[in-house]
């Protein structure tokens, strides 16, 4: 029988999970990132209702990492018509690390999604095209979602991966050798790598992430984040893409659309009622939460909730 969703089961959950810490490794190809103790574990979830549970560090902002490819995506969906996007990134799952450059070598430049790195710089590269300050724009994008003034950038995890930038800049390179990235290299990965370090805490990205299980409406705001076909596509990439070569593991395990970032964080999201925003630090080899899995699987068991 499905159990209630409330505060103490979410502590329940992360006590079951706690051991797990020290089995997965923290980020470091991202010196800042390495810093982060590998102790921290939270979670938060909002339902459609209004109600919002948390246990743990779910208070404390983490680095969102990939999470951010996400709303890159929103942005550009704003900007762009369907065709405009989709000619220059694919919709299918990669099966290769998020970093990966030898599908875009053979695929001529084409990324095949815009959740590995490749698809998320294609995205970036587009934002770049339409806005005159598009880091600001995200900015701007997040805190009304999140209905939070002061979310802000990393700089430090920013300038940090910039410093490291040799394999995001090849992939974005690459790309532009077969023409399929418009802007000056460095220009977007200052973008890219600024999204990625944007700070956030598990209770602030299940509120922020709220509008895809709501049909694109942030019950918050007033006008539609994004229409209720693209809410559906946006959770059609998530469930087959949002978890790099371990998509569908990870829908075989907790059966949500979910996207993950190297910080340790994952944004899960059962449609027609709640996200959810867990973290951990400490990945999985392909780069994913290890603790923050399990939570989402045995959450999903006790709620008794998959889309499948
Ligand atoms: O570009 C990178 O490699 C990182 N800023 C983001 C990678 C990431 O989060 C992949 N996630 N699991």
């Amino acid at each position: 029988m499905a159990t209630t969703l409330d505060n103490g089961l979410l502590d329940d959950i992360l006590h079951q999970v706690r051991p797990l810490i020290g089995r997965g490794k923290v980020a470091d190809y991202i010196p800042a990132l390495a810093e982060v103790s590998s102790n921290k574990l939270g979670i938060a979830i909002c339902t459609v209702e209004g109600d919002c549970f948390s246990a743990g560090d779910a208070a404390e902002r983490f680095s969102v990492q990939s999470v951010s490819k996400v709303l890159s995506l929103v942005v550009a969906m704003g900007l762009y018509d369907d065709d405009e996007i989709w000619q220059r990134v694919g919709k299918d799952p990669s099966g290769q690390p998020f970093n990966s450059l030898l599908q875009l070598e053979l695929e001529q430049g084409k990324p095949r999604n815009p959740f590995i790195n490749a698809g998320a710089l294609v995205v970036c590269d587009m934002l770049q095209s339409r806005l005159s300050a598009p880091k600001q724009r995200m900015l701007e994008v997040v805190r009304r979602l999140a209905g939070v003034d002061d979310l802000v950038y990393d700089t430090r995890v920013a300038r940090s991966e910039f410093e490291h930038a040799a394999r995001n800049a090849a992939i974005a390179w690459l790309m532009k050798s077969f023409g399929n990235f418009n802007n000056d290299v460095m220009t977007v990965l200052q973008s890219y790598f600024h999204y990625c370090a944007l700070k956030m805490s598990c209770e602030e990205m299940a509120k922020t992430f709220l509008f895809l299980a709501c049909q694109g409406r942030a019950p918050h705001l007033d006008t539609p984040v994004i229409t209720p076909l693209q809410t559906r596509q946006i959770n059609a990439l998530m469930a087959t893409s949002g978890m790099y070569e371990n998509s569908g593991e990870f829908a075989w395990r907790v059966g949500m659309p979910g996207k993950s970032g190297v910080g340790g964080g994952i944004v899960a999201i059962v449609p027609h009622e709640m996200s959810i925003a867990v973290w951990s630090p400490e990945l999985d080899h392909a780069g994913n939460s290890l603790a923050g899995i399990a939570a989402l699987e045995i959450l999903a068991g006790r709620i008794g909730r998959s889309i499948f």
